[in-house]
């Protein structure tokens, strides 16, 4: 990196050469983010031997997430996503990105969300109705296997067979976890017969045969449903004319399973146990969802009205963002926040350490619903809490996910109550987003209301 300011950006204490920051990553990857911020606006780390310039202020993450990203492309992170994952829309950029999120996005318009609300119950009714009391859940795989549950009853319309998606749940997990840890190690490690190499590798396998040979099945049945996967059958390349090839498909279904399976999940998963370490709050969810729902199903329209559990899901958003990392790279001579940076230069942030910083947010590690009454968020600076993104790159699933997650919680409560074991200490790990090392709940009755 040569930025021509005056200054020259300060590098990360603890870099080894050809591993970077490789241990102190691996080791503490959340403490070693959260460190970088006493370094000032930009810090460099090495992921891998890669330079990276990490962005701290909000003012730099709207500048490269809003205004200079025509001049940008997604960066390591993303790339890693691709060479995983194959190339989807996730990790596009440019006009391909342009051409992919436009296939995708009649999926997600508002009018396919609201008819989405019924699927969505129904998916957390079956799954509650499952769970024993005394039960004790492995909550964030129970959770995963929800959301994945409703986006095959939703964005898929469920034309993935029940055996694809079971496939799925058993394999996703383990591709997911390599893609966090992959972005942080030297690239030459992802090549060693490693047990854990082998595991994804069986893995990322599997998941592709699975859904390739969905795909095709479908193609051959001429599948016409009004879904996401229609949509992508129909679709025909803008030069060329040619249909999506399976493995093109694959990739989008991946890639989206990915991005809007765990994400979801672990906002879940980390908000059931804040509810459990805080019955003041848990008791207003549930005083909320009584009176506005009056015992009837919750639907499209009662979302709106459940506004304490809105704080709620904001408040988990901000203290247990599953992101840790979101990079970019300039493809052009950039300037950001004043300086220069030529074509090739990684950038990244990250938002679990932003939403953490207690000049931005006071006393930052309390879990405070309240602290977003009063349009609390319209005094924060711009960029300072962005729990789906800013810009072109901005959440496609973001309503999505915020129904389904007011959906989820109104059901569960409305039933069950979920609490932590006695004397269990639950450690946030980063892996391809930021999930507890353990979180296991134990199934009860339903909380009295206050
Ligand atoms: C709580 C849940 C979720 C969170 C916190 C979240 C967060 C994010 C963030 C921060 C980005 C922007 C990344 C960037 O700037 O490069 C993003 C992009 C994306 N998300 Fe989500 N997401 C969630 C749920 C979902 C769901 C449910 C779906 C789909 C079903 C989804 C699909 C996507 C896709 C496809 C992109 C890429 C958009 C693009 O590049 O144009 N996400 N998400």
């Amino acid at each position: 990196v040569t930025p021509t300011a005056q200054h020259p950006i300060p590098t990360a204490p603890g870099a080894l050469p050809l591993a970077g920051h490789a241990i102190p990553l691996l080791r503490d990857t959340l403490g070693f983010m959260e460190s970088l911020r006493s370094h000032g606006d930009m810090v460099t780390i090495h992921l891998g031997a890669q330079p990276t310039v990490v962005l701290n202020s909000p003012a730099l993450l709207k500048e490269i997430l809003v205004d200079r990203a025509p001049s940008l492309d997604k960066g390591r992170f993303f790339d890693k996503m691709g060479q995983i994952l194959g190339d989807g829309m996730v990790s596009a950029a440019g006009a391909a990105h342009i051409r992919k999120r436009r296939l995708l996005q009649p999926a997600f318009h508002r009018a396919q969300i609201e008819k989405y609300v019924g699927h969505m119950r129904e998916r957390a009714e079956d799954a509650v109705a499952g769970w024993a009391p005394g039960e004790v859940l492995d909550v964030p795989a129970v959770m995963t296997g929800l959301t994945l549950d409703m986006l095959a009853a939703t964005v898929f319309s469920s034309s993935l067979d029940e055996s694809a998606f079971a496939e799925l749940r058993r394999c996703l997990p383990v591709v997911m976890s390599s893609v966090g840890r992959r972005i942080m190690s030297p690239d030459l490690l992802e090549k060693l017969p490693t047990p854990g190499n082998r595991r994804f590798n069986e893995a990322r396998r599997r998941v592709r045969a699975i859904i390739g040979d969905a795909v095709e099945r479908l193609r051959a049945g001429g599948h016409d449903e009004d879904d996401m996967l229609a949509a992508l059958l129909r679709a025909r390349d803008e030069e060329t004319g040619e249909p999506m090839t399976a493995e093109r498909i694959c990739n989008e279904i991946l890639t989206l399973a990915v991005a809007g399976t765990e994400t979801s999940a672990l906002c879940l998963s980390w908000l059931f146990y804040e509810l459990a370490r805080h019955p003041e709050a848990e008791k207003q969810v549930v005083a909320e969802v009584d009176d506005v729902l009056g015992g009837r199903p919750v639907g499209f329209e009662e979302i709106g009205r459940l506004e304490y559990t809105r704080r709620v899901v904001t408040e988990t958003l901000r203290l247990h963002h599953p992101g840790w990392l979101v990079t970019r790279r300039t493809t052009t001579r950039t300037t950001i926040g004043g300086r220069e940076f030529p074509p090739g230069t990684d950038l990244a942030y990250c938002q679990y350490a932003l939403h953490r910083d207690a000049a931005l947010f006071p006393d930052p590690l309390r879990f405070d619903p309240d602290r977003w009454l009063d349009d609390w968020a319209a005094t924060l600076p711009e960029g300072a809490f962005i729990p789906f993104g800013a810009g072109k790159h901005k959440c496609i699933g973001e309503h999505y996910a915020w129904t389904q997650l007011i959906v989820t919680v109104a059901t569960v409560v409305s039933r069950r109550r979920l609490t932590t074991a006695a004397g269990q200490v639950v450690t946030p790990v980063a892996r391809a987003t930021v999930r507890p090392k353990q979180l296991l709940m134990t199934v009860g009755p339903r909380t009295a209301r206050a």
